[in-house]
């Protein structure tokens, strides 16, 4: 199965790269294709609502054409699935991931002459980092992301989070370590 770790947080080597390290590590033990995407080092422009994708046929079609969007796109496309992981920001996403997240209208041909979709059918699952107690910290970002899956076509796998209690021990901590591995062996072990 191949993955695509979207990972947003502007901290390249902080709490959410922590947790979603033996993540990774378990998917690539059990002979899982990995591609690790850091997203706050990429050049992700926003998108500028303009339909011109909704005209364009089998292809993603953004006129956007001049950042690093339209290769993760690609690396979206050939995975099976896709993982968000993210620590919390003001009760959903850092800036880069929402970004990429509106980016994807391409994908979806629901609003113009063209028809269909370039991702249907595919997995997306959630890694969260937060402040506040899992249920509050996550619900609002966890909501969006089931809608967007079922606007989408797309299967939601679930999440895994752990909270920050204690910066980045509390993401090497036993439970922290073996729930993201065992996160990781549920989505190899499920249709
Ligand atoms: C700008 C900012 C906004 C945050 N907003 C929230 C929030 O809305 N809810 C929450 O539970 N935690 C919030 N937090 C805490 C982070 O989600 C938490 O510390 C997370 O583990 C940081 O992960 P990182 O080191 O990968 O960036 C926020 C932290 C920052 C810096």
């Amino acid at each position: 199965m191949k993955f695509c770790v979207l990972m947003g947080s502007p901290k390249l080597n902080g709490n959410t790269a922590e947790l979603t390290k033996p993540f990774v590590d378990e998917l690539k033990r059990n002979g899982a294709e990995v591609t690790y995407i850091t997203l706050a080092d990429k050049n992700i422009k926003p998108c500028k609502g303009c339909y011109a994708c909704q005209h364009v046929s089998g292809e993603y079609g953004c006129v956007i054409d001049d950042d690093d969007v339209p290769g993760i796109i690609n690396r979206m496309i050939e995975s099976d699935c896709i993982v968000l992981a993210t620590p919390i920001y003001t009760w959903y996403c850092p800036a880069p991931m929402k970004a990429l997240l509106d980016r994807h209208y391409g994908l979806n041909k629901y609003y113009g002459s063209a028809k269909g979709s370039l991702w249907e059918g595919k997995k997306i699952a959630i890694i969260a980092t937060h402040g506040y107690e899992r249920g509050y910290a996550t619900g609002p970002f966890e909501t969006g992301i089931k809608r967007f899956c079922k606007h989408s076509n797309l299967k939601y796998m679930g999440m895994f989070s752990v909270r920050d209690e204690d910066d980045l021990a509390s993401f090497q901590t036993e439970s922290a370590v073996n729930g993201a591995r065992a996160f990781a062996r549920m989505l190899l072990s499920r249709e």
